[in-house]
This record gives structure tokens, C-alpha cells and sequence, in this order.
């Protein structure tokens, strides 16, 4: 296995980080949906913080994120770590963000359900730099070759990749349901969010339109949100040596004073890592477990 995924343990058949809280884990998959929940549902490394930025914007009158992250994580929880008892604590509105399988997240016909999804060599190769910011290591070719091959087995943090996508496509039609791709929020941002907000019921005035664009354009989003985020996992680490009690949510931030959230931003960026062998067996895997989605491929058209 590769190095990048050895501390993987498996939680009522979730793949996880041997960092994660089992019981907490646990929590966050029987909590059951209320009336009124919106859950960002997305595979990691797919745009999940592009659109936690988009839905922070939108259900805060455009407003942008307050740099210590306060309001930002209270209002964009992270369902696998704070489970069922830090959603209590969570500012609404606010969208529950999780990495579940849609499968495994509970339904509420009166809940809303946004999903994200990406190309896989783009998820696998985004995946592979995020996952070396928790180390110390430099990318190499060997180790992609290795995270690679754990990929597409789907022996990496929240698993397969095609589950996930399986389970959105199977739900794409439920009206409280919004699914869009990466590829698309690359094409035409405007086009998304003024989907989305009709999707949330919240009217949208050109002025608005206009903030939530600007807070979550890569350039913004990478001048600061990612300093924003790499402060405060900072302050959370030094929290931590002295042994204050560190909020459940910022836990997250403990091990990621080295992640990049924000890093290229890009349509095809995989073939910077990824062989042509490689892109061609990955391809070639899409063919086979997508049969049973006819036209999931054009979610990716750049
Ligand atoms: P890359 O690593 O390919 O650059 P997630 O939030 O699900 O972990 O997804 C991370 C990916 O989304 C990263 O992709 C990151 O750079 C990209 N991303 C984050 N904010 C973005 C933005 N405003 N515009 C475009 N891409 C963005």
C-alpha cells in the first residue's frame, strides 16, 4: 500500500484516517437528517472548499469568511468531525459538509443535497499533493505510481471514487438534489451559483452575484482563505501544545498546518504526474464502471 495511505482504518465500511475519532464517525452516520438541512456531499479533492465558499457567501448575504474562521466553521461543519453533538452547535443556516457517500448520508425529503463531482485523474492527482502535505515528503514519481495504484483500488481516505460517483448519479433526478462538476464551476461560475441559489430559494441581485464570485475566485480563495486556513491550523497546533481545549471543528486544522486547499485550480492539471499508461488505464476503468451511467462523462467536459 502506498505510504500516503497506510494509516487507513475502515468505520462501519468507511475509509478513514487512523486520526479519526471512530466514535465520532459513528455519531455522524446516524445522524439523521432534519428539516431544513443542507448537506455539501462531495469526494474529496473534487471542489468541496470552492463550494463551501460559494454557499458561505450566498447564505450570508455575501459576506466573506472572517479570516479567523469562527463563523466559518460554525456555519460549514465538517459531519465526520464534529458528529451528530457538534452539529448542535452549528450557526444556521449553514451547509453540513461530508465526505459520506451520498448513500450514506441520511435523507429528509425536506433536506437539500448539493454534490460536487470531478474528473478522476484530476481528483486522483489533487488527492496525491494534498495527502503529501501531511508529510514531509517531496512529490516523487514513485510515490504517485503508489498512490496511483491505491486509487483506482480505492484504498484511499473515504474509498472508492466510482461509489461515490455511483451514488450521486443514482439520486441526480431527486428534486432536492443539485449536482454539478467541477468542470462546470470552471466553465461558467455564474451559471452554477445562479443555479444553486434558485436550487437554496434565495434570490439572487446582481450585487450578490458579484461578491460570491469574487470570494470564491481562485485568486481570492487562494490569497486568503489559504493563509487564513494555514494561520489558524497554526494557532490550533500551538493551542494544542499548551493544552487548551481545541474546538471539535478545528481539530481538522491540527494536521493541516502543511496542506494546500487551494493549489492549482485547474481543468487536466494530471498529466503533470499522471502517464499516458496510467491516464489510459484510468480511463479505461471509467469506461467499465460508468456503463451503467450513460452520460456521466459529459459532467467533465472542460
Ligand atoms: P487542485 O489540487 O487540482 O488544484 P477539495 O476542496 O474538495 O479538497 O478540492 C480541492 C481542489 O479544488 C484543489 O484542486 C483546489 O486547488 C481546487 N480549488 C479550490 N478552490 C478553488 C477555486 N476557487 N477555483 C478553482 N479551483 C479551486
Amino acid at each position: 500500500m502506498s505510504e500516503l495511505c497506510r494509516n487507513i482504518q475502515v468505520v462501519d465500511g468507511i475509509l478513514v484516517s487512523t486520526n479519526c475519532d471512530a466514535a465520532t464517525l459513528r455519531s455522524a452516520l446516524n445522524y439523521q437528517a432534519q428539516e431544513g438541512d443542507i448537506f455539501l456531499a462531495v469526494y474529496p479533492k473534487s471542489g468541496t472548499t470552492w463550494m463551501q465558499i460559494i454557499l458561505y457567501t450566498l447564505m450570508n448575504n455575501g459576506e466573506a469568511f472572517d479570516d479567523n474562521m469562527t463563523e466559518y466553521f460554525a456555519r460549514t461543519p465538517f459531519l465526520e468531525l464534529v458528529g451528530e453533538t457538534g452539529l448542535k452547535n452549528m450557526h444556521r443556516p449553514c451547509a453540513i459538509k461530508t465526505h459520506l457517500p451520498l448513500n450514506r448520508v441520511s435523507h429528509h425529503e425536506n433536506a437539500k443535497y448539493i454534490c460536487v463531482v470531478r474528473n478522476p485523474k484530476d481528483v486522483c492527482v489533487s488527492y496525491y499533493h494534498f495527502l503529501l502535505g501531511f508529510t514531509n515528503e517531496a512529490p516523487t514519481q514513485t510515490s504517485f505510481d503508489a498512490f496511483f495504484e491505491a486509487f483506482i483500488n480505492g484504498n484511499v481516505h473515504f474509498g472508492d471514487y466510482f461509489e461515490h460517483l455511483h451514488s450521486v448519479w443514482q439520486h441526480r433526478e431527486n428534486p432536492n438534489v443539485f449536482l454539478t462538476s467541477y468542470e462546470e464551476m470552471k466553465r461558467d461560475l455564474p451559471g452554477v451559483i445562479r443555479r444553486v441559489a434558485q436550487f437554496m430559494n434565495i434570490e439572487l441581485t446582481d450585487h450578490l452575484l458579484e461578491r460570491i464570485a469574487t470570494y470564491s475566485s481562485f485568486n481570492y480563495m487562494k490569497e486568503r482563505f489559504q493563509k487564513a486556513y494555514a494561520t489558524q491550523a497554526n494557532i490550533a497546533l500551538s493551542n494544542e501544545a499548551v493544552d487548551a481545549p481545541l474546538p471539535t471543528d478545528r481539530k481538522s486544522l491540527l494536521m493541516c498546518d502543511r496542506c494546500v486547499l487551494v493549489r492549482e485550480g485547474t481543468v487536466g492539471s494530471w498529466s503533470a504526474n499522471m502517464s499516458e499508461e496510467q491516464a489510459q488505464r484510468l480511463d479505461k476503468l471509467f469506461e467499465e464502471k460508468t456503463l451503467d451511467m450513460p452520460g456521466v462523462d459529459k459532467l467533465f467536459l472542460p
